[in-house]
């Protein structure tokens, strides 16, 4: 699995509960994170080398953890290495489109996500009949990177993009960051019911064990769960440990 950064851990945290017996091997670009404003040919470049690198360790199967790097780069990885299953993810427009009662949804993702053609055309497909609020929360991803998921900043952040949306009559929120899901407790504390929460984490880790027999993997006795980073080692091991509390893995930094 990769990520710009630890924001694929929520993805993560699905995946480990759906596939408890497998090798996992997580890849945190952090030295190019933030992805969300870099163009697209950028982004296909550096998940092809992150791609390859997974491939190196032996992955089969590599789920794209990360909604910007699916938009600009999942059929470019299809293509690129067609040896390997990758599995996407694009925010749930179609669940909040059929779940809401007030006709208004919220899509809160990157610049690159929103600005994606793929976006654009699941937009086109299942939201035309409703209102679609569209944000990119500025600081949010900084913030988990830091793991500040709980601070009174942080939380004034998260109301300065939430209150307004649930003000406009918005009942259905989608996460269409892998990082936001770190904040859906406060996000959920500030809807107070106003509004459902959307984490596409257990659809996409479901897909992930669809993908994983249709390739007939066979599951390891270790089960081992290695993570790698681009960038500095102490800082992710720190950030993930207070984002995963009962995490017990091996985490190496890889020079790449
Ligand atoms: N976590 C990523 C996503 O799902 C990208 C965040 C970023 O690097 O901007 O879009």
């Amino acid at each position: 699995m990769f990520d710009s950064g630890v924001g694929g851990l929520s993805v993560w945290r699905a995946v480990t509960r759906e596939l408890p017996d497998y090798d996992l091997v997580y890849f945190a670009d952090q030295k190019y994170c933030p992805y969300g404003s870099r163009p697209p040919q950028e982004i296909r470049a550096l998940s092809s080398r992150i791609a390859k690198f997974l491939i190196e360790q032996n992955c089969r199967v590599i789920v794209v953890a990360c909604n910007t790097a699916s938009a600009a780069a999942l059929y470019f990885l299809r293509e690129t290495f067609p040896d390997v299953s990758f599995v996407g993810m694009e925010p749930a427009v179609k669940p909040a489109a059929s779940a809401t009662r007030s006709g208004k949804i919220a899509v809160l993702a990157t610049r690159g996500t929103l600005d994606g053609e793929l976006f654009g055309n699941t937009r086109e497909e299942f939201a035309r009949e409703i209102q679609l609020f569209t944000v990119y929360p500025t600081d949010w991803v900084e913030r988990v990177e830091r793991g500040d998921i709980d601070s009174p900043e942080t939380f004034s952040s998260v109301r300065a993009v939430i209150q307004p949306l649930l003000d406009a009559g918005v009942d259905e929120i989608a996460l269409g960051c892998t990082h936001y899901p770190f904040l859906a407790p406060l996000i959920e504390k500030i809807a107070d019911g106003r509004a459902t929460i959307l984490d596409p984490s257990d659809a996409v880790a479901k897909q992930t064990v669809r993908v994983v027999a249709a390739r007939d993997l066979s599951s390891s006795r270790s089960a081992t769960q290695t993570f790698y980073t681009s960038g500095d080692v102490s800082e992710f091991t720190r950030v993930s440990r207070k984002l995963l509390p009962a995490q017990d893995a091996q985490f190496n930094f890889s020079p790449l």
